[in-house]
């Protein structure tokens, strides 16, 4: 028996990452030896005492049973603590933090809460497929906001058209930004607070790349921002940071009236996130951060390996200031799919084809560094034999 999908599920894609696995999978039963620069999946481990933290609380009986779907007010804390330290931003534990299972779950589901069907979103293109994939299960109507090499792929606001403007009730925005690397600083950020403020509109921003910087570089926090507070909340989780993507385990902090949306909407449908695994993510947001700068040094190396490498090969690449990222025009002759397919085709190598995050994305490509330097130069050794000189 086959049975009829709802209209939501049916207007839903494949998730960008599951067709490549797909991909993946073939590849390596065909016998090729994969090297997949395609996800942006930490490859070093979570820090031992994070891990540590973890293995003493799976053995407390207390956290076996359910957890409080809002988030435990210690791991809120430990939220609050880091915001405190690392950003200067002042939050209450109790009213202004919700605990997520990763920040995807809390991206996708903060448009139930605030849009009704027709209503308009505004998504960054390219951009992180969840916050349109949230929208659409929501019945609202996304509005793509092109992100430009010109504009430093950062949204023109006043290139929104005034109808549009008028009718969207949320906006997301994300840097340092998924997939192109690009970072924004506080001007941008307050024409943000101050768009949001004249639209009444809910302003979402993913941090998740918050700590994944280099070269003394260090992103911002939304919520640094005067006003910010007042028409937004951010998303961040400790999956990039502490290596921490299979623990799923997030948070959206900010304007109080929203996260208590956001979790008497989770309230109803899932039961929160393992204590353990509060427990443990509150140790890394709070303990020594030195993990952090030592993965952050590896993968600027990484970065520089591939720009360079890169760019030897006749692209123009400048290296990102943060993420594990590489965004880079395909050669000419190629269209993004076109080109991850001849990648894998005849080097083996798995790249993220840019028109998987949006109509913007189309002749671009994504590599993540999230593999070990030996593959990584391995990688681009075989890219230069099956490739040679570009041209754009
Ligand atoms: C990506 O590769 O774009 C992200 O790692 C996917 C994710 O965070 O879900």
């Amino acid at each position: 028996m086959r049975f009829e999908e709802a209209n939501r599920i049916k207007n839903l894609p494949p998730y960008l990452f599951a067709r490549i696995e797909k991909v993946i999978a073939q590849k390596k039963e065909e016998g090729v030896d994969v090297i997949s620069l395609g996800i942006g999946d930490p490859d070093m481990p979570t820090p031992e005492h994070i891990i540590k933290e973890a293995q003493k609380q799976v053995a407390v009986p207390e956290n076996h049973q359910y957890p409080s779907s809002v988030g435990l007010l210690s791991y809120c804390q430990a939220v609050v603590d880091f915001y405190a330290k690392r950003f200067g931003v002042v939050l209450d534990p109790k009213t202004e933090v919700v605990s997520l299972i990763g920040s995807k779950e809390g991206i996708a589901h903060i448009s139930w809460c605030y849009l009704n069907p027709g209503d308009i979103v505004l998504v960054p293109d390219p951009g992180y497929p969840v916050y349109s994939g949230g929208a659409i299960l929501a019945g609202a109507e996304p509005y793509y906001m092109p992100l430009t090499l010109e504009n430093g792929f950062l949204p023109d606001l006043a290139a929104i058209p005034e109808d549009i403007a008028q009718r969207a009730k949320m906006m997301f925005i994300n840097y340092p930004n998924n997939p192109t690397g690009a970072v924004a600083d506080e001007n941008f950020y307050q024409a943000v607070v101050e768009f949001a403020k004249k639209y009444e509109i809910l302003v979402c921003h993913d941090n998740a790349y918050s700590e994944v910087a280099y070269e003394g570089y260090q992103p911002l926090s939304f919520l640094q921002i005067p006003g910010a507070k007042e028409v937004g909340i951010e998303f961040n989780s400790v999956s990039k940071a502490y290596n921490m993507t299979g623990w799923r385990i997030g948070w959206a902090a900010g304007n109080a009236a929203v996260v208590e949306a956001l979790g008497r909407f989770k309230t109803n449908i899932d039961s929160g996130q393992f204590q353990a695994v509060q427990y443990a993510a509150s140790v890394g947001l709070t303990g020594s951060q030195a993990t952090v700068a030592a993965n952050n040094e590896i993968y600027r190396e990484r970065r520089d390996i591939v720009v360079d490498g890169l760019n030897a090969m006749g692209w123009h690449l400048a290296k990102p200031k943060a993420t594990f990222y590489i965004w880079a025009p395909v050669p000419k002759g190629f269209t993004s799919a076109s080109f991850a397919e001849y990648v894998i085709e005849k080097a083996g190598v798995v790249i993220t084809p840019g028109n998987g995050y949006g109509d913007q994305g189309e002749g671009y490509f994504r590599i993540s560094i999230t593999m070990p330097k030996e593959r990584l130069v391995e990688a681009l050794e075989r890219m230069k034999k099956t490739i040679g000189k570009v041209e754009f």
